[in-house]
């Protein structure tokens, strides 16, 4: 897991390279007592906090999540999320998805980006 001290530049903090998520899969970042979870697609990328909507089980963990195409299943309690916009297919509610910024083969954050509810 990354922590973003050491990466502010700017308001844009790095927070992976295609390299990672391409040989890892997954990226876990951590902003403050917010995580964020980078998952590659296959051909793209999804960002989201990593906390399902219902009673805010961390979806993915350092042995991954219930992935399945480009849906994630809750390991509590069974909803799942369409990674690609956050709706659920099952249950109700929806993902907060992350904006990623691309500069070559970098990932960034923008904090001015983060919904200041979060
Ligand atoms: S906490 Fe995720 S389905 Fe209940």
């Amino acid at each position: 897991m990354m922590n973003w001290e050491d990466r502010e530049h700017d308001g844009l903090i790095k927070v992976t390279d295609f390299n990672q998520i391409r040989s890892k899969g997954k990226v876990l970042f951590k902003i403050g007592s917010i995580e964020i979870a980078i998952i590659d697609l296959g051909n793209e990328v999804s960002a989201f906090i990593n906390s399902c909507p219902h009673q805010h089980t961390r979806l993915v963990d350092s042995s991954g999540g219930q992935m399945n195409g480009r849906v994630i299943t809750c390991p509590s309690h069974g909803w799942s999320y369409d990674l690609q916009d956050g709706h659920s297919l099952v249950g109700s509610g929806r993902l907060k998805m992350v904006k990623l910024q691309v500069s070559g083969d970098d990932l960034f954050l923008n904090l001015r980006d983060l919904n200041e509810e979060w």
